[in-house]
């Protein structure tokens, strides 16, 4: 495995996140994996050497964490754990979703229980609130960090002029700076190019891009993206069209270079996006137990600059989408 230092938090994380939004309860997403499934995979993960996990609360509504907290049972230590707040969590209850200091103390507290821990490594805002000024958000967190709860605090997906707003509230009022992104990125969605990454570059944030292999759309040929539970059930892969604005001949240049190289699409995906030097660890997604081992074999492929090129070249701009 390899690790890399993310951001400026002086944390050694694998270069591979494993994402923990495929296991919970089915009752939350369709194509969501039990607690078995969840045990093995964060096994596996750990066997193969990753340390690095990203969960939220709203990920099957608290059950992800549970099963998180669980696998990692033994293994706290050596490992570095993510978790979100901002989505609602309860119907009926409006503060329970937010980032106000009641939601942002109350979520936490939460979070901390259903991990079974007593400090989480990051604690990420899930997406912008617009309705709770950003420093009164700043300063819970900071608390929370000064309460011994949190490490570091980090952002998700969101403009770049709200991160900067953010970096520039925390500079000015001596609070704990956003020290992570977490955003939307992969062959199919490069809008992230024109200004979050190169702003997270400059500012030294650690970049977790979510969604690295396009929700599986670029894991096989446009013709059986159909054929999984995930992608006939999941929402958001419907709306976002992936395969629009040269996504499709993207999905073939992805099948042709990984025919050439004798590699899954899945591992020429994932490794243009660890090719790119703003990215510290992608989170990825497993549906099955050996989508790890692919994950971690695409850290060994070598693609050209040519090769960059050629993936890149039919992508045209798409509407912005993974936040508001
Ligand atoms: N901050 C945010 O707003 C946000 C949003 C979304 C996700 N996330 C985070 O990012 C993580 C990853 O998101 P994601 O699941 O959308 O990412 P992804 O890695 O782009 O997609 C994962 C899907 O790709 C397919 N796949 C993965 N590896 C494969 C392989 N080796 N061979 C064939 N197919 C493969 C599977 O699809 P099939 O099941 O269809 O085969 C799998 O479910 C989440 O778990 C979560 O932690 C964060």
């Amino acid at each position: 495995m390899e690790y890399t230092t993310l951001g400026a938090t002086g944390i050694e994380v694998s270069r591979i996140c494993l994402g923990c939004m495929s296991f919970g309860d089915d009752d939350w997403r369709e194509w969501v994996r039990g607690e078995e499934f969840g045990h093995e995979l964060v096994e596996r993960a750990l066997d193969l050497g990753i340390n690095f996990f990203d969960t939220a609360n709203m990920y099957s509504r608290g059950e992800s964490e549970r099963i998180l907290g669980d696998a990692l049972d033994g293994h706290r230590e050596e490992s570095v754990v993510a978790t979100k707040v901002y989505f609602p969590m309860r119907d009926g209850d409006p503060n329970s979703g937010g980032l106000s200091r009641k939601t942002v103390e109350q979520e936490l507290s939460a979070s901390l229980d259903r991990l079974g821990m007593d400090t989480v490594d990051l604690y990420q805002i899930h997406r912008w609130d617009y309705d709770t000024p950003i420093a009164q958000t700043l300063r819970a967190m900071t608390d929370a960090v000064q309460r011994g709860q949190v490490r570091h605090i980090g952002a998700s997906s969101m403009w770049t002029h709200q991160l900067a707003e953010a970096l520039h509230t925390s500079d000015r009022e001596g609070l704990e700076r956003f020290a992570t992104m977490q955003n939307h990125y992969n062959l199919a969605y490069r809008e992230e190019e024109r200004e979050m990454l190169p702003f997270c570059e400059k500012e030294r944030l650690g970049v977790m891009p979510w969604s690295p292999m396009a929700r599986g759309y670029l894991t096989r040929p446009h013709e059986e993206y159909m054929s999984t539970k995930r992608a006939e059930t999941d929402d958001y892969a419907q709306e976002h069209p992936y395969a629009d604005n040269g996504g499709r001949e993207i999905n073939e240049r992805v099948q042709e270079l990984a025919a050439d190289k004798g590699v899954s699409m899945a591992q020429i995906a994932l490794s243009w996006v660890l090719h790119k030097e703003w990215v510290d660890a992608p989170i990825v997604g497993a549906s099955k137990l050996s989508h790890l081992e692919d994950a971690v074999e695409a850290l060994e492929i070598d693609l050209s600059d040519s090769d960059l090129a050629y993936l890149e070249a039919p992508y045209e701009p798409v509407p912005v989408s993974g936040h508001d």
